[in-house]
Order: C-alpha cells, then structure tokens, then sequence
C-alpha cells in the first residue's frame, strides 16, 4: 500500500529548525521590521522579484510573511531546483505552509520516494484511453455553454471559471450538472479562497472558516464515493483514481484517494481559469492570429463547433503555440516554494539547509536573452527552429523535474477544444485601447473580469 506516512523531514515544522541570521552573507533586502518586505510582495510579487534581481544578482535574500528566503533567478537557478538532481528541494515544505491546512497530502505535499510512488499510480488517470473519454466530456459540455454565451458583450473570466467548474464536475468527477455538483463546486470554491487568506485561523466568518468547513463537505462527499467508484467501471478522473494502484498492485488507501482527487481539483482549476482567459486576451488584441487558429480549427474538425477529436489535438500545432505563448507572458504559476534540506551552492554563494527558496517561472519568461523584445506576443517563438538552443528551463509554466504538472496534457486538451468551440462560433473583440489590470498573484487574474463582445461568424 503507498504509504502517506511522512517522511523523517530535515525540519519538523516549516518555521523551526533554521537560524535566519544563516543568511546574513546573502545580498538583499529584509524590509521594515517586523513587516519585512511583505508588503511589496503582496502589492506585485513579480515586480519586486524583478527589483530584487536588479539590485542584488540572481541570489537575493528577502524577509516576507515574518520569514527570510532567497530568490534565486534565471534558467540555471529553475533547472538547479526543480531537476534537483541532489534530492535538495523540498516541495512539501516549500508549498506547506500555504496548502496544508486545506490541501494536505496532494503530490506536490511529497517529496522524494513517496511521492514517486503516489505519482506513478495516479498516473493511470492520464493515459490515452481515459483521455479519450475526458475529451467527450469536455467537448460536449464547452459546445453546450459556448452556444449559450451567444453574441454580445461579456465578462469572460468568470464565465471560462464558470465552466471550468462545470467540467470538472463531469469529468473529473463523472457527475452530470445540478444541486449536487453546485454543493460541491461552492464547498470547493471555499477551499481555494482560504488557501490565500491572510488569516489562517478557522474562525466563524472568515474565509479559513468557510474553507475548513468546505473541505469537511468534500471529504464526507468523496469518501464513501472510493469504494463504489473501485467497483464501478467509470471513466471519470475520481473513478480511475479510486482504482490506482501502487508498484504491488495494491489499491491507494480511501483516504489517499480523497486527498489526491481534492488536490487535484485545486491544481488545475484556476490554472486553467488564468491561462484560458490570458490567451483569450491576447487572441481579442491580435485578431491576425484569431483568424489563423480559427482557420485551423475548422480544418481539423472540419465545420463550425464540430467537436475536436482526441486523435486530432497534436494537428492543432498554431493553437498549441498560443496557448505556449499565453502561458509565457502570464504564467498562472508565477513563482514556485521550495526549502532546501541540505546545503548547496549557486552563484557563488553557499546556502544553508532549512532555506526557503523560491523560482520565478513569471521572470524567466521576460529575461530579454531568451526571448527576444519579451513583452510581444509572437507564437512563432515555439516552432521547432526558433525553440532549438533555447535553455530546456527557460519556459516552464507547467514547472519540471519529478513535480512537473501531471495534468498539462489535459490543460492542452481544455484549452484546445475550448478554442475549437469558441472561435468557429464567434469573433472575439474588445474595445478600442481597452487594457484590463491584471492582479498578478496568487494567480493572475484581469481585474475587471476581462470584458469582450463575441460576435457569431
Ligand atoms: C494551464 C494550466 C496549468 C498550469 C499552468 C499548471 C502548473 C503547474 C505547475 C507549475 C506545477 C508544479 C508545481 C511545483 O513544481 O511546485 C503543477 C503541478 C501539478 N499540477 Fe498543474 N497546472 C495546470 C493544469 C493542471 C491540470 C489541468 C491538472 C489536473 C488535471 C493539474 C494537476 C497538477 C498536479 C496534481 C500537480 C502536482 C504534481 C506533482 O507534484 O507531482 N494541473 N502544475
């Protein structure tokens, strides 16, 4: 049985055991006292990383949310940290602090041997064949709301979370839409709005109140669901999750399952929310690629809201560069935790065991030696010749290593049929000089909703 006992961690807990003034020799920034630099974290994390590295090198120490980490920054410092070839970084005690209380034992709360094990069970729900069934789901329930959305003005982000919802509900949990998927849906929502609260107390009338009490609504839910799901023969994620099975054969444990399927549903919720809406964004600016997706679109399905076949997803090859390019210049993941369990070295400078450290996919992606004029919007960056020689760990929105997104085929897959669906039925505009605000963490989201006008063709 894949165990969910913890491992023996260097650190019992992620705030103990590690001397901050081990990171006196480090050039940086500890802000004002007690606040430290939280402040300008919260404001724009991007943009105080980018100041960071400016003043202080590709190694910068900072002092948020009462404790000192470094940044380290550049394609060297990613593939050093999430290759992590010498077994350094942790994840669990990198993301805990955010994601335990809600989250717990989800793949990227484990690290190293356990969490290769868990990974390669889960992995069954990802192969070609559920795939398959994941993509009727989806293509059927995105036909259904884009014809809906009709021509007219709209909010589009909470129109594509909407039905992100929705579809997970379907194909994550094999459930048709109605007051049982929306009970869950909300329990859920409740979830992901805590895990960023500041407060951290479940508390009557906080968010962490209401998360707490959510997550309580979806293990009740989820768990006496295992046993018939292992029984049953259904396609679903949760089905295929609920019949996983480690390197003896043996079943994961109910509780297991529950925890990875609830993590799961977190990971790729507002990812795919963030990134769909950003290269919505981006198609509505520049209506000369619209049109060369859209003529793409119609001639791998073949006519107007046809569905996308999953056999035909790797033909969809400007779509897929778009949806690269999209992920590029906004990244629903800006920047990754880790804590070092051991010493290593980068950039000249000795790090000690017990250090929070963080990457930044959101500034690799704009470092002008990588990517030519970086704020333009140009797919063609990802053809084959224009990839060649570029640093493997210099575009990583999915991130990399053993924690790479599990679920990156099926973000694809979302997004590329939701493309297919959406822009042989309509043209997407915006208005004149319109340039919505984008909230840069904890994942990006336009302030104002992201506001188009869909015009059917
Ligand atoms: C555009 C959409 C998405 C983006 C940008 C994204 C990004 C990421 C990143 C950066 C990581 C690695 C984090 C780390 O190393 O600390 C990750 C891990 C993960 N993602 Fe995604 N993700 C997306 C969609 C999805 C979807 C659709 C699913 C599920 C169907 C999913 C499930 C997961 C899981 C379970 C992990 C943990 C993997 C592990 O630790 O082994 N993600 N994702």
């Amino acid at each position: 049985m894949a165990s969910h006992a913890s491992p023996a961690p260097a650190f019992t807990h992620w705030s103990k055991g590690f001397d901050p003034s081990s990171l006196d020799h480090i050039p940086g920034d500890d802000g004002w006292p007690i606040l430290g630099t939280t402040l300008k974290v919260l404001a724009d994390p991007v943009a105080y990383g980018n100041k960071l590295r400016d003043l202080y090198g590709p190694v910068a120490r900072s002092k948020s949310f009462g404790r000192r980490q470094v940044m380290l920054s550049g394609a060297d410092a990613n593939e050093l940290v999430l290759f992590d070839r010498n077994k350094v970084f942790s994840s669990e005690q990198g993301w805990g602090p955010v994601l335990d209380q809600l989250f717990p034992r989800g793949l990227m709360l484990m690290d190293f041997e356990q969490h290769r094990v868990d990974r390669r069970a889960l992995s069954i729900a990802f192969k070609p064949e559920p795939m398959r069934h994941y993509a009727d789901a989806l293509n059927q329930g995105i036909a259904r709301r884009t014809v809906e959305w009709g021509s007219g003005p709209m909010t589009f982000y909470p129109a594509i979370k909407r039905l992100t919802l929705d579809l997970a509900a379907t194909s994550f949990l094999g459930l048709p839409l109605g007051p049982e998927a929306d009970a869950l849906n909300t329990a859920f929502v409740d979830m992901v709005q805590a895990s960023i609260g500041i407060i951290r107390k479940p508390l009557p009338f906080t968010a962490m109140g209401r998360g707490v009490a959510g997550r309580k609504l979806m293990v009740d839910w989820f768990t006496p669901q295992v046993l018939k799901r292992r029984a049953g023969g259904g396609q679903d994620m949760f089905s295929q999750f609920a019949r996983a099975t480690d390197e003896a054969g043996e079943y994961l444990s109910v509780d297991a399952v529950v925890d990875h399927m609830i993590f799961l549903m977190m990971a790729a919720h507002d990812t795919i929310t963030s990134s769909a809406t950003s290269l919505v964004w981006l198609l509505a600016k520049h209506p000369e690629w619209q049109d060369k997706l859209r003529r793409e679109a119609l001639a791998v399905t073949g006519g107007e809201g046809r569905p996308l076949a999953y056999d035909d997803l790797a033909k969809m090859e400007l779509t897929d560069m778009a949806f690269k390019e999209a992920l590029r210049l906004i990244p629903p993941v800006p920047s990754t935790p880790r804590r070092a369990l051991k010493d290593f070295e980068f950039g000249g400078y000795r790090i000690p065991a017990g250090t929070p450290v963080g990457i930044s996919a959101a500034a690799v992606h704009k470092m002008a030696e990588h990517w030519p004029d970086p704020e333009r919007f140009d797919p063609l960056r990802f053809t084959p010749e224009n990839s060649a020689g570029r640093h493997k760990y210099a575009w990583v929105p999915f991130g990399g290593g053993a924690h790479m997104c599990i679920g990156l085929h099926f973000a694809y897959m979302q997004i590329k049929i939701l493309m297919a669906q959406l822009l042989t039925r309509y043209e997407i505009g915006v208005a004149e000089g319109y340039a919505p605000e984008w909230q840069p963490w904890p994942i990006p989201k336009p302030k104002d909703g992201l506001k188009i006008t869909l015009t059917a063709i």
